[in-house]
């Protein structure tokens, strides 16, 4: 396995410090690593109207494509809580856009945790980009 990207994992404990989160108090942080090798970060913003509220991996990403980048190569997650924290579905959705299947996604903690993810194991059989790509006839599924 590859070594943990400890400059995407110190990206991301940097930018959780940023996350407004008044109402679940659970301060998320996402660095990503674009083929540029250019790092875009991203926290969780929340609302009042809870649903309007994002992600960190939505942040990061949209600072990506802002950016002028569209490959993420890995991305890096990191929070505080009980359990590993690991991408929301919509955001695992978000992952498969740009970085496809083997992306690496990295879960962390402050006490050290580390974790190595793809994302086709986050989303497997995931609808994208390829799906709606003219017939081949020889396509399978990401
Ligand atoms: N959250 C993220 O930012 N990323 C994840 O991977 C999981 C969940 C945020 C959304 C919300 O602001 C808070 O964490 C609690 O769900």
């Amino acid at each position: 396995m590859t070594d943990s990207p400890e400059d995407l994992f110190e990206a991301a404990f940097a930018v959780r410090e940023m996350a407004y989160v008044p109402y679940s108090h659970y301060g998320v942080g996402a660095a990503l690593r674009a083929a540029s090798g250019r790092i875009y970060s991203g926290c969780n913003v929340e609302n009042a109207a809870y649903p309007v509220g994002t992600c960190a991996e939505a942040g990061a990403i949209a600072a990506m494509v802002a950016g002028g980048d569209r490959d993420l190569v890995e991305i890096a997650v990191v929070a505080e809580g009980g359990a590993l924290v690991t991408p929301c579905g919509g955001c695992r959705q978000r992952i498969v856009e740009f970085g496809g299947p083997k992306a690496a996604v990295w879960a962390g903690d402050l006490r050290g945790r580390r974790r190595r993810i793809t994302a086709e194991d986050l989303l497997p059989l995931a609808f994208g980009p390829k799906s709606m790509a003219p017939d081949t006839g020889e396509q399978e599924p990401d």
